[in-house]
């Protein structure tokens, strides 16, 4: 497991959309994992940055999304279909037939979510992955105590993470309880995950994460099994590491090959 730590978010999302830029570029077929949050804000303008300047190229990669809110249709401004289209989608030149999220109306649930696994597998699985955590060790939705076998399947939202949530939506409307989200198994699956953390109230998750047990109680720990996960973290985020100094280290001296 790698672990960065960056001075600030501007920093760490420049270098998240840099890894995503040098997947296109080693592989312009590749497929894509994408988060939503407000991690990702930062990341994806970086992103649609490089694809006015710099002439990015998305147009064939494809790509599939952690997770949606069910009962939210992709019109609805709260999706994450709508929060991708504002961030990413709208914004750089991915062709609409090889964007896949999860279907938050679908009327079969077991059926779809069978179906996204396939749709993954059948566009020869995930290159990258990229991920946010959230203050309880999740990734995707996959909340505490989600198996770290699990497949894309419908969980529900712990009141932390609705809470989390709310800011995302107007006053007086709820978040939903539920989502459908890859599971912890699809997500390890991925050729490499890189995960994004900002700010202090990360600290605690990402520590657990990074150097607690690999518990079902923090999700986000199964990543330390992954053979080729990179953290990416602000100071702040960073801020609970016992070794954040072996990991500034480690960075500043890795051989030239790694860089
Ligand atoms: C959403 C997702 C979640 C978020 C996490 C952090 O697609 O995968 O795991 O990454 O909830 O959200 P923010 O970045 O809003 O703190």
């Amino acid at each position: 497991m790698e672990v960065i730590i960056t001075p600030d978010p501007a920093s760490a999302a420049s270098l998240a959309a840099g890894q995503l830029a040098a997947q296109l570029q080693a592989k312009p077929s590749c497929v894509l994992g994408l988060a939503t949050g407000n991690t990702m804000v930062g990341i994806y303008a970086e992103l649609a940055r490089r694809h006015r300047q710099e002439q990015l190229d998305f147009s064939r990669a494809t790509t599939f999304n952690l997770d949606e809110y069910v009962g939210l249709a992709p019109g609805h401004p709260c999706s994450y279909a709508s929060f991708m289209r504002t961030h990413l989608f709208d914004q750089v030149n991915l062709d609409p037939r090889r964007i896949n999220l999860p279907d938050g109306m679908t009327a079969d649930v077991p059926g779809f979510c069978a179906h996204y696994e396939q749709a993954i597998e059948a566009a020869g699985g995930i290159d990258l992955q990229l991920l946010g955590i959230g203050r309880d060790g999740h990734i995707g939705f996959n909340e505490p105590s989600s198996s770290l076998g699990s497949r894309t399947r419908i969980k529900t939202l712990t009141p932390l993470t609705r809470t989390s949530n709310r800011r995302h939506f107007p006053p007086g409307d709820d978040v939903p309880m539920h989502v459908l989200t890859m599971g912890v198994a699809t997500i390890m699956e991925a050729r490499r995950c890189v995960l994004v953390a900002l700010g202090a109230a990360k600290a605690a998750a990402v520590k657990a994460a990074v150097e607690g047990p690999v518990s079902a109680m923090c999700p986000a720990s199964a990543l330390q099994w992954h053979p080729r996960c990179t953290f990416i973290l602000d100071e702040a985020a960073a801020g609970e590491l016992a070794l954040a100094d072996y990991y500034r280290f480690a960075h500043e001296h890795r051989p030239a090959w790694q860089r």
